[in-house]
């Protein structure tokens, strides 16, 4: 597929994602949105271990739904769009860790899309926001359970009710952020966190992202079993044997991902 809306450049074994619509401030369109799946699916079958999605320039993450796409449609149109598969739930379910960089507005959509990232790390121009009240809708990708999840009830309610817009100080201060930067050291220190992420094994990184999602899917009980589960199959894995053996020989570990 030739990407018209996005850029996906691999840096050694981290992938940038970028959002590269800056004249319409990186909103997602659905031709976007299709192009973030496909990019997503291609990553499944590479040896790429870190995805970083970010947006182009320096103005927006991305601000959003692409506004002009709703105007016309049909609460049918809107619900048959919103039923197909989604960036949000496929970036969450990507095998491989994904960070949110984020580089400017990041609001409504934007700030979904970052909230189904593993983790955000923001310049410290961005601002973010789910400004949806103010057009009369809600946050409809997820903004109201997984922003909810993130930074509790009460601030999360504040957010949507008001549709506030708040800067990287206070995202970072709420938890919603895990780092801010200033905007020239963005890209060098996220890839740096990336990098350290990617040098461990692929087959663990997995395993403790989907144990650490099952937190919010399930009880505590049966999300302790399932974890059990999954640290005996990274047991099985020939990355175990290496991790151990480096250890044990004082060496660096060379994970091959099986
Ligand atoms: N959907 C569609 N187009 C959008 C957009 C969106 N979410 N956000 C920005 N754009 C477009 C603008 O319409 C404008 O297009 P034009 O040049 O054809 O007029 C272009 O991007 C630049 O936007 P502009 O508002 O001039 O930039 P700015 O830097 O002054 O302001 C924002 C940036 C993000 C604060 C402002 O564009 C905005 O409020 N966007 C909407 C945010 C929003 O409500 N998102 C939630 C959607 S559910």
């Amino acid at each position: 597929m030739e990407y018209k809306n996005i850029l996906l450049e691999a840096e050694g074994r981290v992938s940038v994602l970028t959002i590269n619509r800056p004249e319409k401030r990186n909103a997602l369109n659905q031709a976007t949105r299709d192009e973030i799946l496909h990019a997503l699916d291609s990553l499944h079958s590479s040896d790429q271990r870190v995805l970083v999605i970010t947006g182009a320039g320096e103005k927006a993450f991305i601000a959003g739904a692409d506004i002009t796409e709703f105007e016309g449609r049909t609460a049918l149109d809107q619900r048959g769009a919103m039923k197909q598969r989604r960036v949000f739930d496929a970036i969450e379910d990507c095998p491989l860790p994904v960070i949110a960089m984020i580089n400017g507005y990041c609001l409504g959509g934007g700030m979904e899309l970052a909230l189904s990232c593993d983790i955000r790390i923001a310049g410290q121009n961005a601002k973010l926001g789910q400004p949806e009240i103010n057009l009369g809708i809600i946050p409809g990708g997820g903004g109201t359970q997984r922003l909810t999840h993130l930074v509790g009830e009460g601030k999360s309610m504040e957010l949507i009710l008001t549709g506030d817009i708040i800067d990287a100080g206070i995202a970072y201060d709420l938890g919603l952020v895990n780092h801010v930067f200033p905007l020239q050291e963005l890209r060098a220190s996220t890839m740096a966190i990336a990098g350290r992420m990617a040098d461990k094994s692929p087959v663990a990184l997995r395993l403790a992202k989907e144990s650490i999602k099952n937190a919010n899917r399930m009880g505590v009980r049966e999300a302790m079993d399932r974890e059990t589960d999954l640290f005996c199959l990274a047991f099985t894995s020939e990355d175990k044997k290496e991790g151990v053996s480096a250890f044990l020989e004082k060496r660096k570990a060379d994970f091959k991902g099986r």
